[in-house]
């Protein structure tokens, strides 16, 4: 196996693993945007004051985790996808369109970060493999974020 070392000192093989899973965390991350943004625009009735603000803040903190993602994969040797029909390819979390229903989108969310959670924890375990500690600690970061907000929206979710 070769030992040759990328700009940060890892070693190339090492972290090749690493840059293909934060290559799906971005093209997620890209999607779950839009899907917030969506939601954003089409909330109705009684929460829509409160929903509309809470989406707001969750994309703007999505978007900068899109920005952390693709830059990490520059910094350890990669190049990050940066159009829609590669991230449409690459994603697990689904497009969702016209959710007027604030219970149908909060759930949505929920199960987004869920699932977002599971990959930053898979993601973590590879960089740990490689020694890779800035990608850990973008993926601890990001996993402690996330389940703070699976907590209060289950809360919020409860009748
Ligand atoms: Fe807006």
């Amino acid at each position: 196996m070769s030992t040759e070392k990328n700009k940060v000192g890892l070693t190339i093989t090492a972290v090749d693993p690493v840059i293909e899973k934060l290559g799906g965390l971005l093209a997620n991350y890209q999607v779950f945007y839009t899907n917030l943004r969506g939601l954003h625009w089409n909330i109705q009735g009684d929460k829509f004051y409160e929903l509309h603000g809470l989406y707001e803040e969750y994309y703007d903190d999505v978007a900068e985790k899109v920005d952390e993602v693709a830059e990490r994969i520059v910094m350890i040797g990669g190049v990050p996808a940066s159009t829609f029909s590669v991230y449409l390819k690459t994603a697990t979390v689904k497009e969702v369109s016209g959710v007027f229903d604030w219970k149908t989108g909060v759930s949505h969310v929920v199960e987004t970060l869920q699932l977002l959670v599971t990959q930053l924890r898979e993601l973590h375990a590879l960089a740990i493999k490689a020694g890779d500690h800035g990608t850990v600690s973008l993926a601890t970061h990001g996993i402690k974020n996330f389940e703070k907000k699976i907590w209060m929206l289950s809360a919020y979710l409860k009748d």
